[in-house]
């Protein structure tokens, strides 16, 4: 009810439409209409109601539900259908109650805020109400379970590329942080559960720093992260960034998924690695190396050599990178 009330009072901007053309519309009663319009405006749409004249749209909130969403949206079935929420412990952990519903593929989980935000490695993920995105895709692709880590690349190369529609150049640090001027301004945390060679599904967690302000940060994140708004030094819009990147992956899913086509997602991750070129640190769990970083290969494998002259070929998962003084550099 609320989406038909507020696609009504969009059409109708800056006018007044009356409770009753509203109610007659849409076929409910005016109480209906005046429970609909008070929700709106908890959620930060700010309607003018005056007696007799009606409603008139006066702002729309930056907000990620798929009612604001889908003005930037060009996708057939990614982000078609969203579950929007206020607040959420994790929206990874909603997105895997899900798809174990049965939920469909293209289905992404939005949340305003998260208390329990998951990063990698057993981390937190700190996500602040309305200044970041935190999202999560449910994809079920029919695809050998080896190669599914190359999802998280396709998210990354979706990521860098919005920003780049939106002139901002961002770098790929393989293969799950996006960074800008050295600092992570993006993390993606890919869940997967299958059988033997079947996957059931695959959760891609994106957290996008998005307006957020340096001083709320700890400072050992400080260190490391930063945000968009702190970097480019105005606030960005969440939800036509959204859109974008939805877009942008859908498109490259599409082709990886469909037509075994990863040659772009690698171009892109290429053209815009932070690490290619770089002397870097190579940690697993047993020890940490330096090496030069050399190529990103076609199935998304870091190409690394060692002080002596080795070769390596790095497979995501597997192995974290570092700079040599901080977390590129
Ligand atoms: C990382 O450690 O770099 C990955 C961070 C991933 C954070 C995102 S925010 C949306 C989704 N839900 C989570 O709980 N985590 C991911």
């Amino acid at each position: 009810m609320k989406n038909k009330i507020i696609k009504l009072l969009k059409e109708n901007k800056n006018n007044f439409i009356s409770g009753q053309d509203i109610s007659n519309k849409l076929g409910v009663s005016r109480t209906a209409i005046w429970k609909g319009i008070n929700q709106l405006k908890e959620e930060g749409y700010e309607i003018e109601s005056v007696s007799r004249k009606g409603y008139k749209l006066i702002q729309i909130p930056d907000i990620l539900n798929y009612e604001e969403i889908k003005e930037y949206l060009n996708t057939k079935y990614i982000g078609r259908n969203i579950n929007y929420f206020e607040t959420i412990d994790s929206t990874n952990i909603k997105a895997k109650e899900l798809a174990l519903q049965g939920e469909k593929e293209g289905t992404v989980i939005i949340s305003e805020e998260q208390t329990l935000g998951k990063g990698r490695l057993g981390r937190g993920w700190a996500s602040p109400k309305y200044k970041g995105i935190w999202m999560s895709l449910i994809l079920k692709p029919n695809i050998d379970i080896m190669k599914a880590p190359k999802i998280t690349q396709i998210g990354a190369a979706a990521i860098v590329k919005a920003l780049r529609e939106m002139n901002i150049k961002s770098f790929v640090k393989w293969p799950n942080d996006i960074v800008l001027n050295n600092k992570k301004i993006c993390g993606i945390l890919t869940e997967m559960s299958g059988e033997l060679n079947r996957i059931s599904y695959v959760i891609m967690g994106i957290g996008i720093n998005v307006n957020i302000n340096k001083e709320d940060f700890s400072e050992e994140i400080r260190a490391v992260a930063t945000s968009l708004k702190e970097e480019v030094g105005h606030k960005i819009s969440r939800k036509e960034l959204v859109g974008k990147v939805l877009n942008n992956f859908e498109y490259l899913y599409y082709k990886f998924v469909n037509e075994e086509n990863f040659k772009e997602t690698i171009d892109i991750c290429k053209s815009h690695s932070a690490l290619i070129g770089k002397q870097i640190k190579v940690i697993n769990n047993k020890s940490t190396k330096i090496a030069k970083a050399v190529d990103l290969n076609d199935e998304g494998e870091l190409v690394v050599q060692y002080e002596n002259g080795d070769m390596e070929y790095l497979v995501s998962g597997e192995v974290s990178t570092r700079g040599l003084y901080g977390y590129v550099d």
